[in-house]
């Protein structure tokens, strides 16, 4: 590998998830740019949300993206807005090969649903305004998602979904 592989996609598309699984198959580090934040700022996400608000959050997220450039190869799980702000897409695509992993809302929701949300921007929703407030927030996500140099579409089969990710 000669190159970052970036995973982008929206909350519960399972970003960290298959990160690990193709970072071990890849033979490099995963960085999962959350954990890293949380883990350099001594916050969670949610404390730094409710500290600085949206905006002194993305300013953040921005900085400790812009630090991956330095690093050696390896597979980066961003977080579900990092490619949304500022030109990050852009730098994104500049930096590595970017792949979107692109997962029906119905699955996402389902996904969410699941457990207990640590995520600020849906912990802010009441449950039964998620479907409205996924399907507003991927409109407008979309076009950013889309710019990623590849797609991958998940329909329920994860072993055929995880060749095409190793394929990258
Ligand atoms: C966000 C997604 C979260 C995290 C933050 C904001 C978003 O990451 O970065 O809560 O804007 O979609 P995950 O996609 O890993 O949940």
């Amino acid at each position: 590998m000669d190159k970052h592989i970036f995973l982008l996609g929206f909350m519960g598309s399972g970003k960290s998830f298959w990160g690990v699984k193709l970072a071990v198959h890849k033979g490099v580090l995963l960085i999962d740019l959350d954990r890293w934040i949380e883990e350099k700022e001594g916050q969670t996400i949610a404390e730094l949300f409710a500290e600085q608000g949206e905006t002194g959050f993305r300013a953040l997220e921005q900085q400790y993206l812009h630090t991956l450039a330095g690093l050696p190869p390896a597979v980066i799980s961003l977080g579900g807005g990092t490619p949304c702000f500022f030109d990050n897409m852009d730098w994104i695509n500049q930096h590595g090969h970017s792949v979107y992993l692109e997962v029906p809302v119905d699955i996402l929701l389902g996904r969410l649903r699941r457990k207990p949300t640590r995520r600020p921007l849906l912990a802010q929703v009441p449950p039964e305004e998620w479907p409205a407030f996924l399907e507003k927030m991927l409109e407008k996500r979309r076009p950013f998602y889309s710019q990623a140099h590849q797609t991958i579409a998940y329909a329920g089969d994860e072993e055929a979904f995880f060749e095409q990710l190793c394929a990258v």
